[in-house]
């Protein structure tokens, strides 16, 4: 079979099955030298699949792949490094108790000249990328994208000529996102290849050349960015037209629910806000500004200085998540892999388990309702598994992150306090969550929401309350307000 100097890589025909799942079908797909490459799919269409087929972690079962101009058989992870393809996984590949310098040039102090030159080497590569970090930092205190700056400059020590980036902004700010995007136009006028998967589309149309659309393990349609609309990505990706990406907003807004009053931590200074029922309350702000400071001490979650609770005008005492869940309260955490779910434990026992305590007969646990818990939330969220007894693990990000949404959906809980709840998920399961938030809100239950997409925030909420640096600086009706408004208060 010939290879193409043209491309960097070339899959033909690549197939790959799990127990009960085809997860890639037939994949062909091909990407030029210095181009960023951009994949998109809905959860579990199989994109890490293929990424992690392509860096070594998983062997396919037939097809071909072909990596500047060498067929690949088998491969592992090191020798796809060595060869000149590296991948930045959404959790990190790095030794928190090492430093920037080690975790850079990890495994080859010798050949970079010992410490020495290992941190000389490792400073000349973030120089290259303009991130000042200090080589001598101990990786387990840099942010989320520090550690990206990080394995990026690794993936530079290898001298990749293909860097894959699996949904690498979601844990990043809006300032943040900048400085990745500056870096990738540099990795591309330097030649090197990058492709690029994320859920957010806007970055796919400002960062990608060409766009692979993947489904059900299968390819759609490949193109270029600049030919493709975003009604069309969608629907490709989706296997239908979607009219809107939200449904019309609700109003159910009633009776004060839920008030906090005098909120004081090392962070927060003076919160006080009150929700009421029917009501999608949004807390708007920078990442840093204190939003996630707000619900985990409403929650019980961390210790505030000061804080009064009142529900349905009683005050309430919730020193722990316990007490919060006792007093009708749900948190849909922000970071769900280290928070939300266990990963060795079934679809079905991951959905039911916050609930319980609600569904007991006596000392026994009843697996009927259990099994119909789950059942309902794989339909409702569309939960992609082959069954509600498959382990979390094996599922793909999104879909793992749609079992911890449905476990809050069938808590029935009063207050439900979304911290990202869209994370990682794909357009059109976004659109069920929206649907299943407006059911609850019409059932008079309230939502308290943060989102780092501002206009899923200003679509579904009623009054947005914007926090900047501790503090609440101000309260919009975001069917009024224009998002700039909104956004020149967050800023502050
Ligand atoms: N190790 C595994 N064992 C069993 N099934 C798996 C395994 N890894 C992936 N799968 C299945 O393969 C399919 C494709 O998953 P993959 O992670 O590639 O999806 P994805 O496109 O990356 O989705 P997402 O956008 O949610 O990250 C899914 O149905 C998933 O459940
Ligand atoms: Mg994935």
């Amino acid at each position: 079979m010939g290879s193409n100097a043209e491309y960097i890589l070339e899959v033909k025909n690549v197939c790959k099955s799990f127990p009960g799942v085809k997860a890639l079908d037939n994949v062909s797909l091909s990407v030029p030298k210095g181009v960023v490459y951009g994949i998109v799919g809905e959860n579990g269409a199989g994109k890490s699949t293929l990424m992690k087929i392509l860096s070594g972690v998983y062997t396919k079962d037939s097809g071909t792949v072909i990596f500047d101009g060498e067929t690949i058989e088998n491969t592992t992870p090191i020798q796809a490094l060595r060869r000149g393809l590296s991948i930045i996984y959404q959790e990190f590949n790095l030794v928190n108790t090492m430093t920037v310098g080690e975790n850079i040039l990890l495994g080859r102090f010798r050949e970079n000249g010992g410490m020495r030159g290992t941190h000389k080497r490792a400073k000349e590569l973030l120089d290259s990328i303009g991130s000042k970090i200090s080589t001598t930092s101990m990786v387990g205190d840099l942010s989320a994208s520090e550690m990206q700056m990080v394995e990026i400059a690794k993936a530079l020590s290898f001298d990749s000529k293909l860097i894959i980036m699996d949904e690498p902004s979601s844990s990043l700010t809006a300032e943040e996102l900048k400085k990745l995007g500056i870096i990738i136009n540099q990795l591309r006028d330097r030649g090197v290849a990058i492709i690029y998967i994320s859920h957010k589309l806007d970055e796919i149309f400002e960062y990608c050349d060409i766009v692979t659309i993947m489904r059900d393990g299968c390819v759609i349609d490949t193109k270029k960015a600049s030919e493709l609309t975003r009604a069309e990505m969608i629907a490709k990706m989706v296997g239908r037209t979607i009219e809107n990406e939200y449904p019309p907003r609700a109003h159910f807004v009633g009776e004060p629910l839920l008030e906090v009053k005098n909120l004081n931590t090392h962070k927060l200074h003076d919160i006080n806000f009150t929700l009421h029922k029917g009501e999608i309350l949004g807390l708007v702000g920078l990442v840093g500004a204190g939003r996630t400071e707000i619900i985990r001490a409403l929650y019980g979650a961390d210790k505030s200085l000061s804080i009064e609770t009142y529900i349905d005008g009683q005050k309430v005492d919730i020193r722990d998540p316990g007490r919060a869940k006792a007093a009708g309260m749900g948190l849909v955490p922000e970071d769900r892999k280290r928070e939300g779910l266990i990963l060795p434990f079934s679809v079905q026992q991951n959905i039911s388990m916050a609930a319980l305590g609600n569904m007991t007969k006596g000392a026994f646990l009843d697996m009927s309702s259990e099994g119909e818990m789950a059942q309902r939330q794989i339909e409702a969220l569309k939960i992609k598994t082959p069954s509600a007894d498959t382990k979390v693990v094996s599922l793909s990000g999104g879909n793992q992150q749609k079992c911890i949404v449905g476990r809050w959906m069938e808590m029935h809980p009063r207050v439900l306090i979304m911290d990202e709840p869209t994370r990682g998920i794909d357009v059109g399961a976004k659109y069920e969550i929206y649907v299943l938030m407006n059911q609850i809100v019409e059932q008079g239950g309230a939502i308290i929401m943060i989102s780092s997409e501002l206009p899923e925030v200003l679509n579904m909420s009623n009054r947005v309350l914007v926090v900047c640096d501790g503090h609440i600086t101000g309260e919009f009706n975001p069917e009024v307000d224009s998002a700039e408004t909104i956004m020149d208060k967050a800023i502050g």
